[in-house]
């Protein structure tokens, strides 16, 4: 499956993993903030984005870490560092357990290690009924927002070059039958939490202050259980952590990065 995505930069490999529903352009302030020193990589995952879909009812997280991979190789790359937000860390997780060799480094955004409950997979799949039903995503524009963002970040929603504005468009723009098959993957992804006591490449844990679906606390005991994980929290952020406050993260990244 080949893949949309950019790459800008030169240097030690960075791949960025999009969340869900989103795509590569929540990521434009990483590619160019970091550019300068890395080489960096923001595909959109397979049937998000301007990535064609695979016309499969399920995308798994392995099928999603296998089309990394693939990139990788497409790219001449060999090894490079992993940054995944929330479904881009179940793919990160995915990617580690498949293709190990390739990650120099992974950075966990705003995501957690668990699988679903068996409510929050029906839900997902109830999602992706109606997503095939209505064909388009713009109701989760607003059926997820209170929850991916600050409140600050939601009073600017009129801001034409504000994150809330790039947030509906991506949202809005995506593929609603590639999201679905995504969502069902996502409903059946593998729990890692114990797995993760077995990563063992450095490794940085991120999260948005505000965040209520990955807060600080849960995030923070996710770093405990991977050996000599670093932890850092993002003030006056929330779920889009890397778009609300990308210098800030991006100091994160690039002093990880850097230290390793
Ligand atoms: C995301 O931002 O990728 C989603 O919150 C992931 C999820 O629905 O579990």
């Amino acid at each position: 499956m080949k893949l949309y995505y950019e790459k800008r930069g030169s240097g030690p490999a960075i791949l960025f993993g999009h969340g869900f529903p989103f795509d590569h352009t929540m990521w434009r302030a990483q590619l160019d903030g970091l550019s300068g020193d890395f080489t960096v990589i923001t595909p959109d995952f397979r049937g998000m984005g301007q990535s064609p879909a695979s016309g499969e009812k399920v995308t798994t997280m392995p099928d999603l870490a296998d089309d990394l991979s693939a990139l990788l190789d497409q790219l001449g790359i060999e090894k490079c560092a992993y940054c995944g937000l929330s479904m881009g860390g179940y793919v990160g997780l995915e990617f580690w357990r498949r293709h190990a060799d390739r990650l120099s480094a992974l950075i966990l955004c705003d995501t957690n290690a668990r699988c679903d409950s068996p409510e929050g997979a029906a839900k997902r799949l109830a999602t992706a009924e109606k997503l095939e039903a209505e064909k388009t995503c713009v109701f989760m524009v607003d059926s997820m927002k209170q929850n991916l963002m600050t409140p600050a970040t939601l009073a600017d929603a009129e801001n034409p070059l504000g994150v809330f504005a790039a947030y509906r468009k991506m949202v809005t723009e995506n593929n609603p039958l590639g999201v679905a098959s995504v969502a069902r993957g996502m409903a059946q992804r593998s729990d890692f939490s114990e797995a993760v006591r077995q990563i063992s490449v450095p490794t940085l844990v991120l999260t948005g202050e505000q965040d209520v679906l990955s807060p600080p606390s849960a995030m923070s005991a996710l770093a405990e259980t991977i050996p000599g994980a670093q932890f850092a929290s993002i003030p006056d952020a929330a779920h889009l952590a890397p778009m609300e406050q990308p210098a800030q993260l991006n100091i994160e990244i690039q002093r990880f990065l850097e230290e390793i």
